[in-house]
């Protein structure tokens, strides 16, 4: 059967079909090539950093900026290599240019250079998942985090995390930090309402959180439930800091078959750990909680939800770590809507008796056992 081809434009690309933001075509192809060359920009980018040009450019800026000469003198680096770098760096608005050739920093450059959270991101990406996101087809195709291989033979990265360069776990461990940290001191005048006598922290990894608690409350014991290569390390660092007599440990794989916790617990709290798993693990996990809970236990998640950001960026942020759980955490998990997790936590037999916003980007969800 023959096909009708479409002569115009406009039967190739029917309206309803175009996205409804307008761009000049000349802007979006610039943007697709953008993305044609991502890997390009970046890597450029963290070579500049590297090699302090962004530092030293940003510290000329009351100057009017610094030429490729000057800076090819005080970093000791080949005028050629500079040039390569800063010529692309200001097609991409890294950098701009002066007639008389100095360059100085653009917004971007700027909070490339200096923001906290694009630095925390850019180190991730560099250090953990760049290797690895080439196999992102795979892993889409497998279920299977196929990148990991770039970083040693686990199953999945939780495993390897305690195995990892130096280098991967101080990127790792921003990362993972700096999106639970800030919230943690919030958190804790609600975890204390009811003063609990003994926390679970399931998922505790460096015992930061328990650290906090033992600080807060002088009573509080803390069980830590990890894998094992992260409990011991937790279990060292709140040891060192001299809470042995209030710690103890359980070693705990959840994807093993018929994974339990003892009773006991006041609270159980799980904060970014829940995103570690597809639906149908935390399904799993839940109801083990449940049936070590009583009517008093409260279970508390701390989640960054997809549907509950402000802001474009926490949403692209949200977005891009699901694709580090696809390819180099799990293969299965992402970062979820809190629709999701409401529907799993009815399912698991708990009621939600407590939905309360923190910090900017965090949901604490309280639960009790129906
Ligand atoms: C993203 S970290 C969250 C750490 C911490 N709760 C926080 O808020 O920063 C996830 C934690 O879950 C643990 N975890 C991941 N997979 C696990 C598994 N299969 N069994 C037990 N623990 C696991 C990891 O070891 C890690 O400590």
């Amino acid at each position: 059967m023959g096909v009708a081809i479409p002569q115009s434009f406009s039967e190739k690309y029917p309206k309803q079909r175009m996205t409804k933001k307008t761009i000049r075509a000349a802007d979006a192809l610039l943007e697709a090539q953008k993305i044609a060359f991502a890997p390009f920009i970046f890597q450029s980018s963290v070579t500049l950093k590297k090699l302090r040009v962004f530092d030293l450019i940003f510290e000329s800026r009351d100057q009017g900026g610094i030429t490729i000469s000057d800076i090819s003198e005080k970093l000791g680096i080949s005028r050629y290599g500079l040039g390569v770098l800063l010529e692309f760096s200001e097609s991409a608005d890294i950098v701009t240019k002066s007639e008389n050739g100095a360059y100085e920093l653009t917004k971007i450059g700027y909070f490339l250079n200096y923001n906290k959270t694009v630095n925390v991101n850019l180190n991730f990406t560099h250090d953990v998942c760049y290797k690895g996101l080439f196999h992102l087809d795979e892993a889409i195709a497998t279920g299977k985090p196929s990148g990991l291989k770039e970083l040693g033979q686990w199953d999945t990265i939780y495993e390897g995390l305690s195995q990892l360069t130096p280098k991967e776990q101080q990127s790792w461990f921003e990362f993972d930090h700096y999106y639970s940290d800030g919230v943690f001191e919030e958190a804790l005048k609600r975890v204390f309402k009811n003063q609990p006598k003994l926390l679970f922290d399931i998922g505790g990894n460096t015992g930061k959180f328990a650290l906090q608690c033992f600080n807060y409350d002088e009573n509080i014991q803390v069980k830590i439930i990890d894998l094992l290569g992260q409990l011991n390390k937790a279990l060292k660092n709140i040891g060192d800091a001299g809470f042995e007599e209030r710690v103890s440990g359980q070693e705990i794989n959840w994807l093993k078959p018929n994974p339990k916790i003892p009773a006991g617990a006041d609270v159980i709290w799980m904060s970014q750990f829940l995103d570690c798993f597809s639906e149908d693990e935390i399904l799993k996990i839940l109801s083990t909680c449940v049936a070590s809970m009583n009517a008093q236990t409260e279970l508390i998640i701390i989640e960054t939800f997809t549907d509950r950001q402000e802001y474009p960026m926490s949403k692209f942020i949200l977005e891009a770590t699901s694709l580090y759980f696809t390819v180099m955490a799990n293969g299965n998990s992402k970062m979820y809507p809190s629709t999701v997790f409401k529907d799993l936590i009815i399912e698991a037999g708990l009621i939600i008796s407590e939905d309360l916003k923190l910090g900017e980007y965090h949901t604490m969800l309280v639960c009790k056992k129906k």
